[in-house]
């Protein structure tokens, strides 16, 4: 099969990328520094000819609901055209569990992006499928990024049921190469086990002794992005359950 993987260069669409390839898959490769931008639509045509499955692991960091939703909703809606005009078949898009949830993107522009962009895969009449993921383990690294600022680390007030990222990659692959093997135009993955951000994050600093290089003497929570994520909007009820454990990450840390 040819596989487009878009946003092949980072953390999610790397892992993919190395599992089309391992599995035997003709991979096509696409990112801005590989010279096709989604955005504009520019390489995409070109990039998309013969492929017969597309993979969308883009992404773009704001906060700002505006920014967040022009980019999700225009990278989409260029997928969707490109891929029509293309003859791909399939589409496989990568999202969060409860984003699109209204309770849970009201504080959170990012969100609301990722809201847009699930709707138009969802609407478009493609053969697609989007998965909702939890947040990966390596995750805690981008909240402590945001939320450390020498010996304290106000995180978010988060219920989060984090999920082994190479887990979440096998499952795009295999959604992109069989189809949604479940009912419907969306798949839903999380981890074993449900917790407070900040409680995964003392667990990592004990096993570790940092998180994304910082060592805070105090780790607690506020609810500053809103009621619904601390009584957890993004931890689904049903799906999948890897069985993956935040033990064995950690483990595979220190080795
Ligand atoms: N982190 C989590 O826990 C989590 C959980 C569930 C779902 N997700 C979702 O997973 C997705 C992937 O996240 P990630 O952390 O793997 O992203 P990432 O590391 O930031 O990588 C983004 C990729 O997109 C490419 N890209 C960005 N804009 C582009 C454009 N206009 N045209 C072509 N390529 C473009 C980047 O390459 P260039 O810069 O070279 O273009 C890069 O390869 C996101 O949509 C995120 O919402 C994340």
């Amino acid at each position: 099969m040819r596989i487009a993987v878009l946003g092949a260069t980072g953390e999610m669409g790397s892992k993919v990328a190395q599992k089309v390839r391992r599995q035997g898959h003709e991979l096509v490769s696409v990112s801005r520094s590989e010279g096709v931008d989604v955005y504009t639509g520019e390489g995409l045509p070109a990039a998309f000819a013969g492929a017969d499955v597309a993979i969308d692991c883009l992404n773009m960091m704001s906060l700002s609901a505006k920014k967040a939703s022009d980019y999700f909703g225009r990278t989409s809606r260029n997928v969707v055209d490109a891929s029509q005009e293309a003859g791909v078949s399939r589409l496989v898009c990568m999202s969060i569990a409860g984003a699109a949830d209204p309770e849970v993107n009201k504080m959170f522009g990012y969100y609301k992006g990722k809201a847009v962009q699930e709707r138009v895969y969802i609407e478009s009449g493609a053969d697609c499928v989007v998965v909702r993921s939890t947040q990966w383990f390596q995750f805690l690294e981008v909240l402590m990024g945001m939320a450390s600022v020498g010996p304290v680390a106000l995180l978010p007030k988060m219920m989060m049921a984090p999920v082994s990222a190479e887990r979440v990659a096998s499952l795009l692959v295999e959604t992109a190469v069989s189809g949604n093997q479940h009912e419907g135009k969306t798949l839903t993955i999380r981890g074993p086990e449900t917790g407070y951000a900040a409680d995964f994050v003392k667990r990592q600093l004990a096993a570790t002794g940092n998180v994304a290089g910082k060592s805070p003497r105090w780790v607690g929570s506020a609810p500053y992005m809103g009621s619904a994520i601390a009584r957890g909007g993004l931890v689904p009820s049903g799906g999948i359950v890897d069985e993956t454990s935040f033990g064995e990450y950690l483990e595979s840390l220190s080795r």
